[in-house]
């Protein structure tokens, strides 16, 4: 038998480019410098002891959390490998307070770029599955210069979002807006190979992620969703379920593009003016795009997430996605409950 014939990112989106043509030179340069920069962070992440990347920094994030070294190492590999190449007007990124604007000294790009940097840093000193989350959305309008405003558009608008995972393999999840892709990194020769295409969630699952510990904080729609789960095959539904809560939203995102399922991360009544705990635009916005793509559904309980039009970066919302029939069920839930 032939060997398999391996496809990298490089071909995957020259190809993509062939047959929908909506991938400009700028934007396959902008997820092949992304891409580059989570090998790179995956190699800090794999030193781990050994490299000194472990534990605090010592330092706050404009929401309040404390920096993990890794947290801080990982904006900078991404803002410096994303500067110079004329792709970006601008970034923004879970770790900075306001935007990054390109340096004059380079060519102002066409596309602006949002990150977490590293996602679930709770497990980073605990050798747990953690990751990279992006989003690319268009400036638009001609104007010159580039401020927050730019940056305020529902993730409807993204070009482009994905996410990278740090685990026991590192993987690279991507849409372009023509279904998912996952490139699985190759260690040997450094390449991103394509090992999934054209992902599904199944529409249905008996598996749910949510932090369980704040239960008696919830609303009611949500209580609601998951006592009918916990009762199982004796309840309502008619059926058991089973419960993963990795704590690291990529992780639990990946499981679920992998075999189904349904992750919440809802509003609760201890800060009720704090729509929720994630963020909206560098968090929720580039997940509900590649679940969205993968046929899934993600809603704030009340409105798809990616209708919702962002009146600041940092904004938070109230996060329910995954398996179409579940994400569905417990936003009638909340809907029944108004
Ligand atoms: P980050 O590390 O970027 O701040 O994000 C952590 C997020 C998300 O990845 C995860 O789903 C959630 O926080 C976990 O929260 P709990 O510790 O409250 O379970
Ligand atoms: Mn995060
Ligand atoms: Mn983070």
């Amino acid at each position: 038998m032939p060997p398999t014939k391996r496809v990298s990112l490089t071909q995957y989106l020259v190809e993509q480019q062939r047959e929908h043509g909506h991938i400009p030179s700028q934007l396959r340069l902008l997820l092949e410098i992304v891409a580059r920069a989570c090998k790179t962070i995956a190699i800090s992440v794999n030193k781990g002891a050994l490299g000194e990347v472990l534990g605090s920094a010592d330092t706050e994030n404009v929401q309040g959390e404390v920096q993990k070294k890794l947290d801080v190492i990982s904006n900078e590999v991404l803002i410096e490998a994303n500067e110079w190449g004329g792709h970006l007007a601008a970034m923004a990124s879970e770790e900075m307070d306001s935007i990054h604007v390109v340096p004059h000294r380079y060519p102002q790009g066409e596309y602006l770029l949002l990150f977490d940097p590293l996602d679930g840093s709770s497990n980073i000193d605990v050798n747990v599955s953690i990751g990279t989350i992006f989003s690319v959305l268009r400036k638009v309008g001609h104007h010159r210069g580039v401020s927050e405003e730019d940056f305020l558009q529902p993730g409807r608008a993204q070009a482009a979002a994905g996410y990278c995972v740090y685990g026991p393999q590192t993987t690279l999840v991507l849409t372009v807006g023509t279904g998912v892709a996952m490139f699985t990194l190759d260690r040997e020769t450094g390449s991103w190979v394509l090992t999934a295409n054209e992902v599904t969630i199944p529409a249905d699952t008996k598996e749910f992620a949510i932090n369980m510990s704040n239960l008696r904080h919830w609303a009611a729609p949500v209580r609601r969703y998951i006592d009918e789960c916990l009762a199982g095959k004796e309840g309502p539904r008619g059926k058991d379920f089973n419960m993963r809560w990795v704590a690291s939203m990529v992780a639990d995102v990946h499981r679920i593009l992998t075999r189904g399922g349904i992750f919440m991360y809802p509003w609760d009544q201890r800060e009720p003016d704090k729509p929720g705990k994630l963020r909206l635009m560098y968090e929720a916005n580039p997940m509900a795009f590649l679940v969205e793509q993968a046929g899934g559904l993600a809603t704030n309980g009340r409105q798809r997430i990616l209708d919702i039009v962002p009146t600041k970066l940092h904004e938070r919302v109230s996060v329910m996605l995954g398996s179409k029939n579940e994400v569905q069920r417990v936003t009638e839930y909340h809907q029944a409950a108004d």
